[in-house]
């Protein structure tokens, strides 16, 4: 696990290895194939992993952004007051926050962090003070997010565990890479069907493909493999068959902007999934952290979607192999689509599992209320 000023323990599932003065970030573009670290050095590193793929998944996205910053702050040398302290701080955070447009958790943590230095500038004497609270808070958010994703896997457990007719042979359909490598630790939707698996009530999961990036079969077939759970993967298009088939009680994905209403954006292909699921009468769920809901948007039709490089279409491994399509043909490669909350189920946190009232629809914002009283 990764410690702030700790010895760093490396494990081949640890996508963030961090301590005062040293970022390493796994290479998940080598996946499943090799296990190599890059060093970050600076922000600029930082902002080059996150747009290439280094390191994906929209909390990881957000972790290893802000500690690329504390590499840099912790090689300052002498810095004037403490406003140019905080000045500084918030050019770099407006500079990440361009890395990837989808994920809100990165632009979440570049708020939070830009408030914090502001405020800590307006009392302190020294430069120094201002370094000293982001690095502490940007650290924090490295350590709590292994938390996080317990508590998520926990509550997902439990709840799945209840609505389900044989609660003791669940079988899991899931999408994308939300695990270890796409967090600090452990995961968001993985995170559940780790929980799952953990009180031996996972009959199989199932992971998709996740084409073009293969996220599914690089990334997930690799952390159930390592931590053998019993597992099956599917090709993108199988997803109905497997269904039809009765063979999924439940399918859970992970998020990368949970808009107010519910609307959720998550990878390439959840969209058509959660249809699938509801056509046959699959619960769908969404499993992210409180950081991924945006607030400020009403609905996901405001949610700014990503688009990619038809390599990743055109060339095999998301781009980094050979050639595999015609040459000359258009692209289009948008890398996450937008599921309305219609077709959700439920939405799993880790203060607990936002379900729909009544109204058929969900209020979370009077959830997330709730969820920060103390
Ligand atoms: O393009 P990616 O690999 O960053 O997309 C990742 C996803 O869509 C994940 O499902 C999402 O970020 C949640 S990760 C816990």
């Amino acid at each position: 696990m990764a410690t702030a000023n700790g010895v760093e323990q490396v494990n081949s599932l640890q996508s963030i290895c961090y301590k005062r003065s040293s970022l390493k970030l796994l290479d998940q573009r080598k996946l499943p194939i090799e296990t190599a670290y890059v060093d970050i050095l600076d922000t600029k590193d930082g902002w080059n992993a996150i747009r290439d793929m280094v390191v994906r998944g929209a909390p990881a996205i957000a972790i290893a952004a802000v500690l690329s910053l504390a590499i840099e702050v912790s090689k300052l040398g002498h810095y004037n007051t403490p406003n140019d302290a905080a000045s500084f701080l918030t050019e770099r955070l407006d500079y990440l926050v361009t890395s990837r447009p989808t994920a809100v958790n990165l632009s979440d943590a570049v708020t939070k962090l830009k408030e914090l230095v502001q405020k800590v500038a307006s009392t302190a004497s020294e430069a120094q003070t201002v370094f000293e609270a982001y690095l502490e808070a940007a650290e924090a958010m490295l350590e709590d997010d292994i938390a996080t994703n317990k508590a998520i896997g926990s509550f997902g457990a439990s709840f799945l565990q209840k609505h389900q007719t044989d609660p003791k042979k669940i079988s899991i359909l899931t999408h994308c890479n939300t695990g270890s490598l796409a967090t600090a630790g452990y995961g968001t939707a993985l995170g559940v069907i780790r929980a799952v698996h953990e009180q031996g009530l996972l009959e199989r999961a199932y992971c998709t493909e996740t084409r073009p990036f293969n996220q599914g079969s690089r990334l997930t077939a690799f952390e159930l493999v390592h931590d053998k759970i019993p597992a099956t993967l599917i090709a993108d298009s199988a997803a109905a068959a497997l269904m039809k088939a009765g063979r999924v009680n439940a399918v859970i994905v992970g998020a990368d902007r949970v808009a107010a209403n519910g609307d959720t954006a998550n990878k390439i292909g959840t969209y058509s999934l959660a249809l699938l699921a509801m056509h046959h009468g699959i619960p769908f769920y969404v499993a992210a952290p409180l950081t991924s809901v945006d607030l400020s948007i009403s609905s996901g039709q405001e949610i700014v979607i990503e688009e990619r490089s038809e390599r990743e279409l055109l060339n095999a491994r998301g781009g980094m192999g050979e050639q595999v399509a015609a040459s000359g043909i258009s692209v289009w490669n948008p890398a996450f689509d937008v599921t309305p909350a219609t077709v959700i189920s439920g939405i799993v946190t880790e203060k607990g599992v936002i379900t729909k009232g009544s109204s058929d629809s969900f209020d979370i914002k009077s959830f997330v209320q709730r969820a920060s009283q103390p």
